[in-house]
């Protein structure tokens, strides 16, 4: 089984991205082939700043292997590495129904609110679809947000099979991550960059305990009984922990006598200790660039030969590069 997902670059990554996605991506990795990219392409529909996006490329190749991502096990490559993806974007962009991107919920999002969108928001589905389509990808992991990308991957795919008479593409399959799973951020609603409450993964010691002392609480005094299944510093304290250890937590979270700022120091130190392996890993791996540009190159090269195989099948179906010599 081939499994494929992407990870936009456009801010760094916090725990919502590591429990939600991350952590899959890595515990998929040792499936037959594993191909995981930063969507740099699609982040140029919301970063204006080219040094913004270079910095935040880098960082999020460097987080992902501190985070485990094994390139021994999965390629991991930068999309815009990859030609063959916009070219087959243009083949899938050929076949594709208006009606369909017009539903698609980012474009229409933000049409409902009057804001004017560019073609680029408009066909983000498209070139979403090329990523999967691209790699003959079976299992996609996404969040509940990219099912419907998926659902559009698997029409394009058809539709394109369907006017060429040919089983050129594999219908991808997604495994939606648990959405019961999403993490709080600091004001306890879901973290989100958008929602300016992340904890990012590897802040520096001192800013991280400040973020964590920023989570809100409610205004009860140390003394007072408290309830763990409503506190976002519980549920934080919950990925970190085993049952033994929130269950200890819990009981005093109930008993009174123990006030938030204990409960934040705890999450502190089970977060350092949980990821304590990749922040000693990526300092590691800032030491040594050229390995990581080495990971992304090999990782490109990878993506590309399987690639070529599947745009070469595109391109030959609709009747385009016969008479090109060699490649
Ligand atoms: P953000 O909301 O910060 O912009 P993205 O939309 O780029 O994050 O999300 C990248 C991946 O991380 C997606 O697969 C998404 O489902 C996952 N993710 C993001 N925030 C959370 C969260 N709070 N809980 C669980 N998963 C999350
Ligand atoms: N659109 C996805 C997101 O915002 C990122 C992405 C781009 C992706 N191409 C993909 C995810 C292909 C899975 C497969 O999260």
């Amino acid at each position: 089984m081939r499994v494929l997902s992407g990870i936009q670059p456009t801010g760094r990554f916090h725990w919502g991205n590591y429990f939600g996605a991350i952590q899959q991506y890595i515990a998929l990795q040792n499936n037959d082939q594993a191909f995981y990219f930063i969507a740099d392409l699609h982040a140029l529909t919301t970063i204006r700043d080219p040094e913004v996006l270079k910095q935040f490329t880098w960082e999020a190749a460097v987080d992902l292997l501190a985070l485990g991502l094994d390139p021994k096990q999965a390629a991991l490559f930068v999309q815009s590495d990859v030609p063959e993806i916009p070219e087959l974007t243009w083949l899938l962009m050929t076949v594709t129904q208006m009606h369909l991107l017009e539903k698609c919920h980012a474009y229409k999002d933000k049409k409902a609110k009057g804001i004017s969108a560019d073609a680029g928001l408009f066909t983000y589905p498209v070139l979403m679809a090329a990523d999967i389509l691209l790699y003959d990808s079976d299992l996609v992991p996404v969040g509940t947000d990219q099912v419907q990308h998926i659902e559009v991957t698997r029409d394009l795919a058809q539709r394109f099979n369907h006017l060429y008479k040919t089983e050129v593409f594999v219908f991808p399959k997604p495994r939606v991550l648990d959405d019961s799973a999403k993490v709080p951020g600091t004001d306890g609603e879901k973290m989100s960059k958008s929602y300016n409450n992340t904890i990012d993964i590897f802040l520096p010691e001192k800013k991280l305990k400040k973020k964590i002392n920023s989570i809100k609480t409610d205004s009860k005094s140390v003394e007072d009984s408290k309830d763990p299944e409503t506190c976002p510093v519980f549920a934080l304290y919950r990925l970190f922990t085993n049952e033994d250890q929130q269950k200890e937590l819990a009981e005093k979270y109930r008993a009174g006598g123990m006030g938030y700022g204990d409960a934040k120091k705890q999450v502190f130190e089970a977060a350092m200790e949980y990821f304590s392996e990749a922040r000693q890993r990526r300092v590691q791996l800032e030491a040594d660039p050229d390995y990581v540009r080495d990971v992304l190159k090999q990782g490109a090269l990878a993506a590309r030969e399987k690639g070529k195989e599947v745009l070469d099948r595109a391109r030959s179906a609709c009747g385009i590069g016969h008479l090109k010599s060699g490649s």
